[in-house]
C-alpha cells in the first residue's frame, strides 16, 4: 500500500502540464496550397480591379475572407455523407438532424434551410413588414437587409463599449438594457421579436454573458416579446462565458448552450459556421403562432420540411458537425488559436480591436495607415497590401461595405475602417498563422507606403461584393 502510495506520488510529481494547445486533430486529407510570386499576385489583382472577391481562390495562399462554410469536416461528417438518406419526404439524416437539435435547443419545431439567411427570409416574411420594428444587440448585415426588404425597421442596441474598438470589456457583445427598456416603454406594440446575435459578428465576435441575457429575457417578459437567437456562433459564445463569467467555469458548453436557447423562444442559425457545416442552416421555435407560415414559406423556396434545401447527406453531416462543435478540446484550441494571432500583432504594436474575438482578428484599418483619410479607403489599402506582399485574404469591413458615394462623387465614411481576418474551422495550422502574422507586420512596418483607393464602379446595393476600385495618383503594382 505504502509503495503503490510511493509510486502514485513519484507519477504525480512528473506528470506533464502541457502548456501548448495543440490542433485536436491530425491531418489525413491535404489540399495544395498555392503560392504565387508577388508579379502574378500583381496580375490578378489588377484583373480583378483591385476587389479581392474577383480573386480566385487558386491565387490564393492563406483565406481568410469568411469563417462561413469554409471549415473542414471531420472523419465522422464525411463517414456520415455516405450515410445520408435522400428521401424526399422523412428521411433518417433529417429525423437525426432534427433529434440533435431538439436536445440542443429544446425547442419543438425545426425547420431545416440552406443557409442562414433563407431562415431570415423565412422568418421576417412572416412576422416582419411595414410599422414592424425589429431591435437586436447588431443585426448582421443580411438580418439587416432581410428585415428592411419587409419594409420593417432594423434596431441596434448594443452596449457603448461594443462600439468602441479600444474596450477591453470582456462582452461587448452585450444588449444595452437600460436604453433598451427605455425605448421599449414607448415602442413594445410595434416589436414582433427581439433577435440576438451570438457571437456579435458585426461587432468584431464579441460574446454576449449569460447575465445579460438572462436580464433580457425578464425585460422582454414584461413586454410579452419573444426572444430569438441567431446564433451562428454559439459555441464559440458558449466558450468565452465558461472562461469570463463569473461561476461558469465548471459548466460544460453544452450545458451552458442549452441554457442560452432554453432562455429564447426561437433560433435561426447559419450553420456553416458553429454547424462544421459547408452548407446549412435552421430555423427553430417553440410557438405555433408563426409555424405555419414559415412551413409554408419554406416549401415555397427552399423544399419540403424534412429536407428544406439541403440534401440528407448535408444534414447527416450538420447532425454530427452541432455536436462536435460543443468538444472542450476543439473549442479551447480554437478560441486560443484566434487569441493566438491577435496577441502577436498586438505586441507588434499593430491597431486592433479588442479583446480577440472568437471567429477573425480585426485590424483596425483606419489606425493601421492613419496618414489616409477615410475617403481613401484606408482598410481596402491595407487589405490589398496583404494579398499583394503575402497572398492572404482579408475582408474590409468599413466605408467599402457600409458607406456610400455621395453626389460629388466623394465618400461617406463609416464609422470604422476594420480589416476582418476571419480563421475557417480546423483548416489552418499554427505555421499558416505565424506566417500571416509575418506578412501582417510586414504591411504594418512599411505603412507609410500605403496609397488610397477610390471606387470606379459600383451596383446600387451591397457594393463591396461587385465594385471596381482605382489607386489614386499611385501605382501599387510598380
Ligand atoms: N448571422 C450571422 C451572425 C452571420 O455571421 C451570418 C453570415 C449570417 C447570419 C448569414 O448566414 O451566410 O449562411 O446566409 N456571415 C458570413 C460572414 C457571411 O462572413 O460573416 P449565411
Amino acid at each position: 500500500m505504502r509503495h503503490a502510495e510511493a509510486v502514485r506520488h513519484r507519477h504525480n510529481a512528473m506528470a506533464f502540464q502541457a502548456k501548448t494547445i495543440i490542433e485536436p486533430f491530425r491531418v489525413k486529407v491535404v489540399e495544395p496550397l498555392p503560392i504565387l510570386d508577388r508579379h502574378a499576385r500583381a496580375e490578378a489583382l489588377r484583373a480583378a480591379n483591385f476587389n479581392l472577391f474577383s480573386i480566385r481562390a487558386a491565387d490564393i495562399t492563406v483565406d481568410l475572407l469568411t469563417d462561413s462554410g469554409t471549415g473542414a469536416m471531420s472523419q465522422e461528417q464525411w463517414a456520415g455523407i455516405m450515410r445520408g438518406d435522400e428521401s424526399y419526404a422523412g428521411s433518417r439524416s433529417f429525423l437525426r438532424f432534427e433529434s440533435v437539435l431538439k436536445d440542443l435547443t429544446g425547442m419543438t419545431h425545426i425547420i431545416p434551410t440552406h443557409q442562414g439567411r433563407a431562415s431570415e427570409k423565412i422568418l421576417f416574411t412572416a412576422i416582419g413588414g411595414a410599422g414592424k420594428v425589429i431591435p437586436s444587440n447588431t443585426h448582421f448585415d443580411t438580418t439587416r437587409a432581410n428585415v428592411e426588404f419587409t419594409g420593417a425597421e432594423a434596431l441596434d442596441f448594443v452596449i457603448e463599449e461594443g462600439l468602441d474598438p479600444s474596450s477591453e470589456h470582456p462582452f461587448k457583445g452585450n444588449v444595452d438594457l437600460p436604453r433598451l427598456g427605455a425605448w421599449l416603454e414607448a415602442h413594445h406594440e410595434s416589436v414582433p421579436v427581439f433577435v440576438l446575435t451570438v457571437t456579435n459578428n458585426s461587432g468584431g465576435g464579441q460574446p454576449v454573458s449569460l447575465e445579460n441575457m438572462r436580464a433580457l429575457r425578464d425585460l422582454l417578459n414584461r413586454f410579452d416579446i419573444p426572444l430569438f437567437l441567431d446564433c451562428a456562433r454559439f459555441a464559440e459564445n458558449a466558450w468565452f462565458i465558461k472562461m469570463r463569467e463569473p461561476g461558469q467555469s465548471g459548466r460544460t458548453p453544452r450545458e451552458i448552450s442549452q441554457e442560452m436557447f432554453r432562455l429564447c423562444d426561437g433560433a435561426m442559425m447559419s450553420a456553416k459556421k458553429d454547424g462544421f457545416g459547408n452548407i446549412g442552416g435552421f430555423l427553430a421555435m417553440n410557438d405555433n403562432r408563426w409555424l405555419i407560415d414559415c412551413r409554408n414559406l419554406l416549401i415555397l423556396t427552399e423544399g419540403f420540411p424534412t429536407y428544406g434545401g439541403l440534401a440528407g447527406r448535408d444534414l447527416e453531416a450538420l447532425a454530427i458537425g452541432l455536436v462536435e462543435i460543443l468538444d472542450e478540446r476543439y473549442l479551447e484550441y480554437r478560441i486560443a488559436s484566434t487569441e493566438y494571432v491577435w496577441r502577436a500583432l498586438d505586441e507588434a504594436g499593430i491597431p486592433l480591436l479588442r479583446p480577440a474575438g472568437g471567429h477573425a482578428v480585426y485590424l483596425d484599418g483606419r489606425a493601421f495607415a492613419s496618414h489616409l483619410d477615410p475617403a481613401e479607403l484606408p482598410g481596402q489599402s491595407v487589405s490589398i497590401a496583404l494579398y499583394l506582399e503575402a497572398g492572404v485574404r482579408a475582408c474590409e469591413i468599413g466605408t467599402v461595405m457600409f458607406g456610400s458615394t455621395r453626389d460629388d462623387g466623394l465618400q461617406n465614411p463609416s464609422p470604422m475602417d476594420l480589416v476582418r481576418m476571419a480563421i475557417p474551422r480546423r483548416v489552418y495550422t499554427q505555421s499558416h498563422m505565424d506566417y500571416v502574422i509575418e506578412g501582417v507586420r510586414y504591411v504594418f512596418d512599411n505603412r507609410e507606403s500605403l496609397r488610397g483607393y477610390r471606387i470606379r464602379d459600383e451596383p446600387p446595393a451591397l457594393r463591396h461584393f461587385t465594385c471596381g476600385f482605382e489607386p489614386i495618383d499611385h501605382d501599387p503594382l510598380a
